[in-house]
């Protein structure tokens, strides 16, 4: 059956549905530079690049998602990832982080404490384990096992942060350009399999306890090889209601562009959030990418920005956005 009877319009309302085809035969595939990597933020440059170098050193793409945003979590002048991140109310570092490969394996932690890089005991949880996520304690002891070092995350510019913060105990976290949350990063090889990563230190100031979006598979992060891929970044909890990222690759699937499909996840959440109290300070952003190599993110608010790397390119990307 043609991917074009499987389009319906019973969701997409207005979204024109694309002519890209998902046949490795298609001519249109020719169009787009592969392989390629898009990653949330200015950090994605740093992480793009190291993730290329393993990819063109033959590491593999679940490596090369691995090794890249790792240099976020490793730099402790991130302070939404890893080493550095801000912290929960209490002053604990708490990380969350989830990988996913071509086949649908995938592997997650959440509330993971004293463990640098997350994204690599996600990436055991999955080839280690029979299970998906691990979780605080039992996730801690699981990298102790694995090899990992317990270290104290909360630097000193951190702890200032977090100090200052109780001055006042306003939880409104502040998401943009300077201040950015997560890195997501979204890979095509030159096969045109896909592979995604997504760490994160999560909300600053919240609640202890509290996980987001981004260890969440479908929300914070989701592929599906025949399709493509979207990850997250923002306020977590707005992703989760929407399952994010599983649903921008399904609109994709529908036969959306990236763009398209990013877009309309946005707007549901506009919609649902609109009169909930946390509208006043919410942002949101997607990436996503098809199997073409196409690319785009979007956003709720003006602000975001996303690093392509390929062949030709190395470069920041301004984001499309709802509201100015
Ligand atoms: N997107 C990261 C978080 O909300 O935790």
């Amino acid at each position: 059956m043609s991917r074009r009877k499987f389009i319906t319009n019973t969701f997409l309302g207005s979204i024109a549905t694309s002519s890209i085809g998902f046949n490795l035969n298609d001519s249109n595939l020719k169009k787009f530079s592969v392989p390629r990597i898009i990653s949330t933020w200015n950090h994605g440059l740093g992480a793009n690049k190291v993730a290329w170098t393993n990819l063109k050193d033959g590491k593999g793409g679940l490596t090369a998602v691995e090794q890249g945003v790792r240099v976020s979590e490793d730099d402790p002048n991130e302070r939404s990832v890893g080493l550095g991140g801000l912290p929960d109310r209490k002053g604990n570092v708490t990380l969350d982080a989830c990988i996913m490969d071509k086949n649908n394996d995938c592997g997650a932690v959440s509330f993971l404490q004293n463990i640098k890089n997350p994204i690599s005991v996600a990436r055991l949880v999955m080839e280690k384990t029979p299970h998906v996520m691990l979780t605080g304690k039992g996730a801690y002891d699981f990298a102790i096992e694995q090899g990992f070092k317990s270290e104290n995350l909360l630097t000193e510019k951190s702890k200032e942060d977090w100090l200052k913060w109780l001055e006042k105990s306003n939880y409104k976290p502040t998401i943009n350009i300077e201040n950015h949350d997560t890195i997501s990063m979204l890979l095509i090889d030159s096969n045109r399999d896909i592979f995604g990563a997504c760490t994160t230190s999560g909300a600053a100031w919240k609640i202890h306890g509290r996980v987001g979006d981004s260890p969440i598979i479908g929300a914070g992060l989701f592929l599906d090889n025949d399709v493509g891929a979207a990850a997250a970044t923002g306020l977590g909890e707005a992703v989760i209601r929407t399952a994010g990222s599983a649903m921008v690759v399904e609109i994709m699937r529908q036969g959306a562009s990236p763009l398209e499909a990013c877009k309309e996840v946005v707007n549901r959440i506009s919609k649902i959030h609109r009169n909930r109290p946390e509208w006043e300070y919410l942002q949101v952003g997607f990436i996503a990418l098809n199997k073409n190599g196409e690319h785009a993110g979007y956003s709720l608010k003006k602000g975001f920005n996303y690093a392509l790397k390929d062949d030709e390119n190395e470069k920041m990307i301004d984001a499309n956005f709802k509201i100015k």
